[in-house]
């Protein structure tokens, strides 16, 4: 089970001020339990792992198999949580060089509908060139421009490359029950498609097919997925106590760091792997508390690698930071440091040694020297990067998240800063529909 330590905080904040949470993190819990707080619409997320059926796994696992078999390379379409969730979780799992090797065992999984750049498209349109390729078409809203616009070049691809009748086969879509552009085309080209819950926004969907779907075409079981988070929906539940309950605690420590004034949390890593748990965290975070002019902005490093670029900032800038750290306890592989006669490197010291031993020590001395510096540590151990251990990661994030959010006062399930930038954009290219705004924005650039 994944361990939260928060000792190393208490040099900066008191155990009895983190404690002294306990009845609001209790109250915070109850709400969501109950769905009496803020965005009370939106608690789908909060029993869907105890909830999921098999008949649902048995499911995705079935059209997994499809794109599986007729598939090189899958491509997932989808923006924020229509992707992120997915993306964290097969990157981590996955070996780093798979996609390089001649013979796969998965197909490749690659990206788009998560930007607007032409040469990213262009690239991505050419590679797929010679590929037996399918897409997985995921929006909630069926109407996200950047998801939109890469599917309607993929689809046409798929279609001209693989014929109208495979297209069909190897084009899923996963959206709304029956509202939105993709829920139509699906429904016309009579697509497979899975429904997102009206009750689970896009970052807290990583459990629905969402996720899954993607993660079982990548390879890895998703029924060991979401076992792993039905511990964590258990060792969370709201009858677990504080001093024995990771979310409230992590909600807790937090919110007084925050408090004291460390506005920044850089979540880190010390395995190029969870690179990608940090994206889906920083949205999960960045989205359910940055508002109302409130919460802690989400960063994150990918250590040693950041050490040598923003080592310097985090060891001695503005203290307005607090770290937490991912910490791995088992590595899968072994992999030892060599000797060698000449030693020119001066690097005999370590041989013999395993090269996580080398990075273990890196992490603990990174720990000591930024506590030493003036930034408080939280780690987060998770005993090895499996299936099981980033079901409980996940869930842990989503329900302290959703408890950290009613702590500080706001509503963790909605996101309306998001559309400022739709509205200009649309009105910048004359959408149909934003006449006024259009002018408006024209004057505004004169
Ligand atoms: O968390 C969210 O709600 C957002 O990040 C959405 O997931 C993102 O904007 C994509 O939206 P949609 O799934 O409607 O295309």
């Amino acid at each position: 089970m994944i361990k939260l330590d928060i000792e190393k905080t208490f040099g900066f904040v008191s155990k009895e001020s983190v404690y002294a949470y306990a009845p609001k993190a209790q109250a915070a819990a109850e709400a969501l339990e109950k769905g009496t707080g803020l965005g009370n619409d939106f608690l789908g997320w909060l029993h869907l792992p105890s909830s999921i059926t098999k008949e649902v796994l048995d499911d995705i696992n079935a059209t997994a198999k499809v794109l599986r078999d007729n598939c090189e390379v899958v491509i997932v379409a989808g923006i924020g949580g229509s992707y992120l969730g997915a993306r964290a979780v097969i990157e981590t799992l996955s070996n780093s060089f798979e996609w390089l090797k001649e013979k796969k065992e998965n197909p490749v999984i690659l990206y788009a509908g998560n930007n607007i750049s032409e040469d990213y498209l262009f690239e991505l349109t050419e590679y797929l060139k010679d590929k037996k390729f399918g897409v997985i078409n995921i929006s909630k809203s069926g109407t996200t421009t950047e998801t939109a616009l890469a599917f309607r070049l993929l689809k046409k691809q798929c279609e001209d490359q693989r014929g109208k009748e495979m297209a069909r086969k190897v084009i899923v879509a996963i959206t709304d029950a029956k509202k939105g552009a993709a829920r139509v085309t699906a429904d016309n080209e009579g697509y497979k498609s899975f429904v997102i819950p009206d009750n689970v926004g896009g970052r807290f969907s990583v459990l629905t097919p969402v996720g899954l779907l993607p993660i079982a075409v990548a390879g890895f079981s998703i029924e060991k997925l979401v076992a792993g988070a039905v511990q964590m929906e258990k060792a969370c539940a709201v009858d677990v106590p504080f001093e024995q309950n990771p979310a409230m605690i992590y909600a807790a420590v937090r919110n007084e760091l925050y408090k004291s004034g460390k506005k920044i949390e850089i979540l880190v890593n010390f395995c190029p792997k969870l690179h990608y748990v940090s994206e889906w965290w920083k949205q999960l975070y960045g989205e359910s508390e940055g508002k109302d002019n409130l919460g802690i902005f989400p960063a994150s490093v990918d250590f040693t690698t950041d050490l040598h670029s923003m080592g310097q900032w985090i060891q001695e800038g503005e203290r307005s930071i607090f770290e937490t750290v991912l910490s791995v306890d088992h590595v899968d592989h072994s992999l030892v440091v060599p000797s060698d006669e000449q030693n020119l490197d001066g690097l005999n010291f370590l041989a013999g040694k395993h090269v996580d031993q080398v990075n273990k020590m890196a992490e603990l001395g990174t720990q000591l020297a930024h506590v030493d510096g003036g930034v408080p540590n939280i780690r987060i151990c998770i005993e090895r990067l499996d299936e099981e251990n980033i079901g409980q990661l996940l869930y842990f994030f989503e329900k302290a998240c959703g408890v950290s959010g009613y702590v500080l006062g706001v509503n963790p399930f909605n996101q309306p800063g998001v559309e400022a930038y739709k509205k200009n954009m649309f009105a910048l290219l004359n959408k149909p529909g934003y006449e006024a705004e259009s002018k408006a924005i024209q004057a505004r650039l004169k």
